[in-house]
């Protein structure tokens, strides 16, 4: 190994003597371009023309390959044929194929459990449940007693506890529903859940008694055999029990826009009661908040584009329901950004918003009923109440969910220095109570609550290196107490042998930028071993410390290796002011941040200099792009662009455009398209600057980066670089849309072999 190492390093200085590119990178052994020639691409003389401020007018840039974006051209067709073979022929040098494919698909070898719930105050106290199993695509609910829960908990959860309660394999006769929301009644006797069918926009609540499964059935009717009657059809979203268990409030698409309507149980649906007549506008969509004690509704709607609101409340007791009821308007006009609903106490609402407060509060507001006045049409009300801090904003310190439990607290997410952070607040007088596992290093996806006044709930987590692990919260006299119920994991993996150490490098302007490092304990590393890199930065989204199998897989099958999850500007990571940092005329600081990062890890001696794997999706798809290219030669020994935005210049029109102007940069904007410009990906390739071996993953049907931004980026790499020392490549992930559409296991196990095998032949085992 060392001798073909060596070997290749001299024949690449000669090679660089020859052709007079002036940089010092090893020649990939595996690689030999002499064998698989880049396929011939013809290039046109189309250009793109916009308007710079440094150059005072138009520029005009040459678009060689604009006609890759036409995906029928037969040209085009024989381009991806043509690359698909020279990847495949590459790949195939791979020699642990098997390895790797058996383990990724290890790493999707696990039960998902979820939507786990403690009914405390039921006669017979329960849990409520639900488990996908390996290599299941539907879910299957549980009920289980308290003492089935604790037996399995000792086991970590080898098997589902409890008998089964509903399968959704039996819900439709194509095994095309989903369960995605369920709302157990308040006396515990029955559920409410709602069926979507794949690719649907909208769904139908079913009902069925707590105590008639269904985990068999001779036929398969929608919601399946054994339901109670009532069907309420067009819903999305919400669904509210009364007191008595004996009808439920619900939100509805109807003709005119989104209804909100009454329910009383074995009646007819056409009988229900409409209580909010539709929106005048379809695209924003009611909500419901609904008091413990069964007293206040309150009806918030918001576009599904951004969340601008208006918010309504009605006293339930002392009036009979209809559309013609006393309501009052707590935010009459669409001028307030509403995000989670907290919860209602003492006549209170309480909602998080980013009003004058950029990294968002939890405000009250006294819902005043002699304001209440007689409408049909919650737009001819008029008054705003005002809204009292009760947490106010913490900068640079993102709150992301606040929600009431105990009756008088609140759960309050908030994301600090990359990391989610939760605390348990006093809702009445706003104090910070108790922070909620402090050491835990991993990303929550969900918390389930029975009601909003129950003592116990579960915090479902997702990790770097447990797909599930999940946690029970019980709020004592002394209080929160906290106990793991399971945290899954992978054969031959333990989740404990694992350390996810927080660091710190500093950008080119100073900032100091938040990473995680996560290795195994007992593995000795050294400079040789390998390290993934991996980022996103923009949207102010958090991307940080999730389950992938892809990436544990490889993780787990190689000594040494760790896993790098970077904290760049343009995230949320250190709250709004992080995301506007890296945003718009700021985003080349996202890129510093990378490349900081990248040389922090060099510099600390975690790793030599080409041993690194650089990868991103999307948006982080593009900042890979662009850092291989802007860090020093010989850093990265792999890059991964995935489904990445690679044709910013052409493509930031695509299909969430304005979206992307307001992130990347507008160059229909003078001062700004000289910024796109010296940093867009295909148009700072160089002829000059050979570029790291390079694996561009991308998706056949993605309309959000649309594969043509692959092809023209990799068009222009090739014709750059004929003799390339480094493979340039692509793969098409098949029948696959962007990121998250892109589900079904085959898929990603094939997407995950081939990033592996490129791995092994470029930076090694
Ligand atoms: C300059 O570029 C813009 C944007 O592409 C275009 O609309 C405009 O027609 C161009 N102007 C000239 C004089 O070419
Ligand atoms: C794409 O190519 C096909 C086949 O050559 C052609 O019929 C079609 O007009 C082209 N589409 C565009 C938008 O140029
Ligand atoms: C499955 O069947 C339902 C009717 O039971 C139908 O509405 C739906 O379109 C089908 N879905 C798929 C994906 O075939
Ligand atoms: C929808 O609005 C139209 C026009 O205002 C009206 O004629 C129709 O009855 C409404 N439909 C429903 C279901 O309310
Ligand atoms: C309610 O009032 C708004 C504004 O006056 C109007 O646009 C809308 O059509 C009304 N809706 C109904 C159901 O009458
Ligand atoms: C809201 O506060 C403003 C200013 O503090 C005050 O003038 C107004 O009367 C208040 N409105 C209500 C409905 O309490
Ligand atoms: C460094 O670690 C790699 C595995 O990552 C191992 O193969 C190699 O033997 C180690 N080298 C030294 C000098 O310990």
């Amino acid at each position: 190994m060392h001798t073909l190492l060596l070997h290749s390093t001299i024949f690449a200085l000669f090679a660089i003597f020859i052709v007079n590119i002036g940089l010092a990178v090893g020649q990939n052994s595996a690689w030999n371009i002499k064998q698989n020639p880049f396929p011939k691409a013809k290039r046109i003389s189309a250009t793109v023309s916009f308007p710079s401020a440094k150059a005072k007018g138009n520029v005009t840039l040459a678009d060689p390959y604009q006609w890759l974006q036409n995906d029928t051209d037969p040209a085009t067709i024989k381009f991806v044929a043509d690359q698909k073979s020279l990847t495949e022929s590459f790949i195939k040098k791979c020699t642990s194929v098997k390895q790797i494919e058996q383990s990724v698909r290890d790493a999707f070898n696990y039960n998902d459990y979820s939507d786990m719930t403690f009914f405390e105050d039921a006669k017979v106290p329960f849990w409520f449940y639900s488990v996908t199993g390996p290599n299941e695509d539907r879910k299957t609910y549980y009920i289980a007693t308290p003492a089935e829960m604790e037996v399995a908990r000792k086991t970590n959860f080898a098997k589902p506890p409890g008998k089964k309660f509903l399968m959704e394999s039996l819900l439709s006769s194509n095994n095309s529903a989903s369960i995605v929301y369920t709302m157990v009644s308040l006396d515990h006797t029955l559920i409410a859940y709602m069926v979507v069918d794949d690719g649907a926009d909208t769904g139908s609540w079913y009902v069925r008694r707590l105590d008639s499964p269904l985990v068999q059935a001779k036929t398969r009717p929608p919601g399946g055999e054994g339901r109670l009657p009532d069907v309420i059809p067009y819903v999305y979203q919400d669904l509210r029990w009364t007191l008595d268990s004996k009808a439920f409030f619900y939100t509805q698409y109807s003709d005119n826009g989104t209804i909100v309507a009454y329910h009383q149980l074995g009646t007819p649906v056409d009988k229900d009661i409409t209580i909010v007549n539709p929106d005048p506008d379809p695209a924003n969509l009611w909500y419901l908040d609904y008091s413990f004690d069964g007293k206040w509704l309150v009806v918030f709607s918001a576009a599904n584009t951004d969340s601008k609101a208006t918010a309504y409340a009605t006293l339930l007791t002392g009036q009979k329901l209809s559309d013609k009821m006393k309501w009052i308007s707590i935010v009459p006009t669409r001028d307030l950004s509403l995000f989670s609903p907290v919860g209602i106490l003492d006549g209170n609402w309480y909602v998080v918003t980013d009003e004058n407060a950029i990294d968002r509060k939890v405000v009250k507001v006294k819902l005043d009923w002699t304001k209440a006045k007689e409408v049909t049409n919650l737009s001819q009300l008029k008054g705003r109440l005002n809204f009292t801090d009760v947490i106010p904003n913490r900068p640079f310190r993102q709150l992301n969910l606040a929600r009431q439990t105990d009756t008088n607290k609140a759960l309050v997410v908030y994301v600090e220095n990359g990391k989610y952070v939760l605390y348990i607040f006093d809702l009445r007088t706003g104090k910070q109570l108790q922070k909620i596992l402090p050491d835990e290093k991993s990303s929550p996806h969900a918390a389930f609550f029975a009601t909003p006044t129950n003592k116990y709930w579960t915090l479902a987590y997702r990790s770097t290196v447990s797909p599930v692990k999940i946690f029970q919260v019980h709020h004592t006299e002394t209080g929160i107490q906290t106990k793991l119920l399971t945290a899954q994991a992978i054969k031959g993996s333990n989740p404990d042998d694992y350390d996810t150490e927080q660091m710190e490098a500093i950008s080119k302007d100073g900032t100091k930028v938040p990473y995680f490092l996560v290795r195994h304990r007992n593995r000795p590393s050294n400079t040789s071993s390998s390290i993934w890199l991996h980022g996103y930065g923009a949207y102010g989204d958090i991307d940080n410390l999730f389950w992938d199998e892809r990436y544990f897989s490889w993780l787990q099958a190689g000594t040494g290796r760790g896993f790098v999850w970077a904290g760049l500007r343009g995230g949320g990571d250190k709250g709004e002011e992080w995301h506007i940092a890296g945003k718009n005329r700021n985003k080349p600081k996202t890129f510093d941040d990378m490349v900081a990062i990248a040389q922090d890890l060099i510099k600390r001696k975690l790793v030599n200099k080409g041993q690194i794997n650089l990868e991103g999706n999307s948006a982080g798809g593009l900042m890979s792009a662009v850092v291989a290219r802007q860090a020093p030669v010989g850093t990265f020994g792999a890059v991964m662009p995935d489904v990445a935005l690679l044709d910013y210049l052409f493509f930031y029109t695509g299909a969430i455009g304005p979206a992307n102007v307001n992130e990347f940069g507008d160059p229909a904007i003078p001062v700004e398209f000289d910024i796109i410009e010296s940093w867009d990906p295909i148009r700072n390739l160089s002829p000059n600057i050979q570029p790291p071996p390079t694996l561009l993953t991308l998706a056949d049907s993605d309309d959000r980066v649309v594969p043509a931004n692959a092809y023209k980026y990799l068009a222009q790499a090739q014709h750059d670089h004929p003799n390339s020392r480094n493979p340039l490549l692509m793969y098409v992930s098949t029948s696959s849309g962007h990121i998250s559409s892109r589900a079904t296991t085959t898929t990603m196990v094939s997407l995950a072999v081939h990033q592996q095998c490129f791995l092994e032949l470029t930076i090694g085992k």
